[in-house]
């Protein structure tokens, strides 16, 4: 009913790195081809775990947005704003909130977890908790239907789609509804009345999909039905009539997942990361000093990749008959580590040459970057404001 659209955001947390690029961003750049996407600087999100230093947010605002750029998301295929632009993602939220169990919000895995990594913060706040509900928003605010995300954010996107499906139940009636739809289930004849009920109660208490599936049939069949109370008897056995929310799908990012120099997650706050927007000497002197499979202590004795960082990119980054001349000159002592390395340090470089041409213009003319965000947060907008419409109109806000 809803055409695809892409939603996705990014915590605004300084100069990204090549680990961003290869988890996100790449996935990012396929789609904004594919489907309208919109992506955006998660910059309340931003606050619900730094509340007390928001000093960084702005920087990391400009930085984040030119390493987007930089990396090839093109501002005249995808949208691209800043959450707090967009103040109706608030009003969702708090929308949204009203009938939202805590029980929902405690339960998202994240948060128990979240709590005890982060000690040194007191993150039993409100806003924390709301997280997820928040984002939820940021999602549901443009009927988005997909969303590429990582492993991590699945549960986010999971209690999005039940807080749309409860959304939508609770306020897609129409007015009368109720009545409406028994109405034309009589119309239906005393026998298929009686079976629509029994399969519709099969289907709502226990979540029968052939019960569904069989009144579907049913009504599809039913030639004396006007099309509306067609259209109210399938919306009546799912619950609901209008679907007012859209609930989206998790879109994983595909697994080319780069490691650290260590061979770890690669984080800025591990220290084994490499920026996107490094500069050659930097990237050259980071890889060359990489460590490698420790066994491997003088240049005679032979390596196993497997216990080797620099191995894990190799495989992101070489092709195959690098990889063999790596395996075959690692096992047997055939080649030196700095050798070996050489190829990932050309490859990194080379990647990373058009994302620094791309951002120089920017760097050169910061009002570029402010013009591309000013438009789309315009264009956010005007989307959020038509889905608000709907929501307040559901929830009998649009009264005078
Ligand atoms: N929660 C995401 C993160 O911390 C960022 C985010 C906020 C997001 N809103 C979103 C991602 C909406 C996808 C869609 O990484
Ligand atoms: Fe690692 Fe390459 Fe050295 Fe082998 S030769 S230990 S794969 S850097």
């Amino acid at each position: 009913m809803y055409p695809d659209r892409v939603v996705s955001g990014m915590r605004p947390t300084g100069a990204l790195h090549l680990g961003h690029y290869h988890g996100a961003l790449k996935n990012w750049i396929r789609m904004q081809t594919e489907m309208p996407c919109l992506f955006f600087v998660a910059d309340w999100h931003a606050l619900t775990t730094n509340y007390d230093d928001p000093s960084l947010i702005e920087a990391s605002t400009w930085d984040m947005l030119i390493d987007w750029l930089a990396a090839g998301v093109d501002p005249s295929e995808a949208t691209l704003f800043i959450q707090s632009r967009v103040p109706e993602h608030a009003e969702l939220h708090l929308l949204l909130s009203m009938a939202t169990p805590l029980g929902w919000l405690e339960r998202v895995p994240t948060y128990k977890d979240q709590i005890e990594k982060l000690s040194h913060k007191d993150l039993t706040t409100y806003g924390f908790l709301g997280y997820p509900l928040l984002m939820a928003a940021d999602v549901l605010i443009y009927r988005a239907t997909q969303v590429p995300v990582g492993e991590d954010q699945v549960p986010h996107v999971e209690i999005t789609r039940e807080i749309a499906r409860r959304f939508n139940h609770l306020y897609g009636k129409e007015k009368g509804f109720e009545e409406k739809a028994q109405d034309a289930v009589k119309k239906l004849g005393s026998k298929r009345a009686k079976m629509y009920n029994q399969l519709r109660t099969e289907f709502q208490q226990h979540g029968k999909e052939d019960a569904l599936e069989q009144a579907k049939a049913m009504l599809d069949d039913a030639q004396s039905l006007s099309m509306i109370d067609r259209e109210r008897l399938f919306g009546y056995l799912e619950g609901s009539r209008k679907l007012i929310l859209v609930e989206p799908q998790a879109r994983l990012t595909e697994s080319s997942r780069l490691p650290g120099l260590d061979g770890q997650k690669m984080s800025k706050s591990y220290g084994n990361s490499i920026a996107l927007r490094e500069d050659k000497e930097s990237v050259t002197r980071k890889i060359r000093t990489m460590p490698t499979d420790p066994a491997r202590v003088r240049r005679t004795d032979p390596g196993d990749p497997e216990k080797c960082p620099v191995w894990q990119l190799h495989l992101v980054y070489s092709n195959s008959a690098t990889k063999e001349w790596v395996v075959k000159g690692c096992t047997s002592a055939g080649i030196g580590c700095l050798e070996c390395k050489q190829p990932v340090i050309d490859a990194v470089l080379k990647e990373q040459e058009p994302m620094r041409e791309r951002a120089q213009q920017y760097l050169d003319d910061p009002s570029l970057v402010r013009a591309i965000v000013a438009d789309g947060c315009d264009k956010a907008r005007k989307l959020a404001q038509e889905t608000m419409r709907d929501v307040r109109e559901a929830m009998g806000l649009s009264y005078n």
